[in-house]
């Protein structure tokens, strides 16, 4: 079995389908061309791909019928077009669980880190402006008993609301389509039937929704508009999920305060103004990046490749 690995990753899941006597091709970062090149020029039986390859059906047809699966590196799998990979029997894996502590992790530090002002404050400090304490230097928000917005309610989201009910006793409202009550009982949290409801109510709201033709640009100005003027904004998902020139415009404007992005929506790019905004904070999608998390998602998506190269059903397929 020949294994194509299009970007070097951590080396869990290199050993482990070395392991299985299979050759492992790890590329250099192909761009859509290269890739097809290489798919057609060698019999691969399996590709493992991840969030910068946008796999679609010429994709698919160039790796060609003996090839089984694509295992996305990443739990999200806005990259893959399943509907093709459907129509020729092609399986798609991602990576969910192994990163959720991580990411939820990565959106409480930019929580607390656009709330104490730190990237500002270290700006500051290495700009050599600290001249000594000051009652009025740099105030931020306090983030304690304080209402986090969560906005689509899967496992990262969840763990976000239990790190914020649990250690900062705050208030937790929640938009996701499907009601969970047994969450609102445990973490005294309330559902908010509508977005807005949650946009309106929060001094934090954290995005947690995976990207669906549905959901790009579901933050826009008009619901920008919606939130508190001393409200952040926190997206760790996928950045079409938020307009970005809107978000900039808002956050010049001050209809909220501020926000904490690590994704982007046309990555690696920022929108315009982004960067010289200071009540923002930016960092370039490395919410799962632990070298632990990101080892167990290489085994992991190893793993799904073994399962559907020895003929049974990975443990992680998505579908359309
Ligand atoms: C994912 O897994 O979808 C992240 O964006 C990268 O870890």
């Amino acid at each position: 079995m020949k294994i194509l690995v299009t970007h070097e990753i951590p080396d869990a899941g290199i050993k482990l389908l070395g392991s299985k006597g299979y050759e492992v091709v790890i590329g250099n970062a192909f761009d859509k061309k290269e890739l097809i090149a290489e798919l057609a020029k060698d019999r691969y039986d399996a590709v493992l791909c991840d969030l910068n390859d946008k796999i679609d059906a010429e994709i698919f047809d160039a790796a060609g019928k003996q090839c089984k699966i694509f295992a996305n590196y990443a739990v999200g799998y806005d990259n893959m077009d399943l509907k093709a990979a459907a129509e020729r029997g092609i399986v798609i894996t991602n990576t969910p669980g192994v990163l959720t502590d991580t990411v939820a992790e990565h959106t409480f530090a930019l929580i607390l880190a656009i709330a104490h002002r730190m990237a500002e404050g270290d700006r500051f400090m290495r700009a050599g402006k600290y001249h000594g304490w000051e009652p009025m230097m740099l105030l931020g928000t306090d983030v304690s008993k304080k209402t986090l917005g969560i906005i689509g309610l899967g496992r990262i989201g969840s763990r976000v609301a239990h790190h914020a009910v649990r250690g900062f006793n705050m208030k937790v409202m929640y938009y996701d389509p499907k009601r969970n009550e047994q969450f609102e009982k445990e973490f005294g949290a309330e559902f908010g039937p509508a977005v807005e409801d949650v946009l309106r109510a929060s001094d934090f709201v954290s995005i947690h929704v995976p990207l669906l033709p549905a959901t790009r640009h579901l933050i826009n100005a008009e619901r920008l508009a919606m939130m508190k003027k001393n409200a952040y904004l926190i997206n760790t998902s996928r950045g079409p999920i938020i307009d970005e020139a809107a978000l900039v415009a808002a956050l010049r404007a001050g209809t909220i305060r501020g926000a904490a992005l690590d994704v982007f929506e046309n990555e690696p790019a920022m929108a315009p103004g982004l960067a010289e905004l200071e009540n923002a904070i930016v960092t370039p999608h490395i919410a799962s990046a632990t070298e632990g998390t990101r080892q167990a998602m290489s085994e992991l998506a190893a793993q799904n490749i073994i399962e559907a190269l020895e003929g049974r059903v990975p443990p992680n397929v998505v579908k359309g």
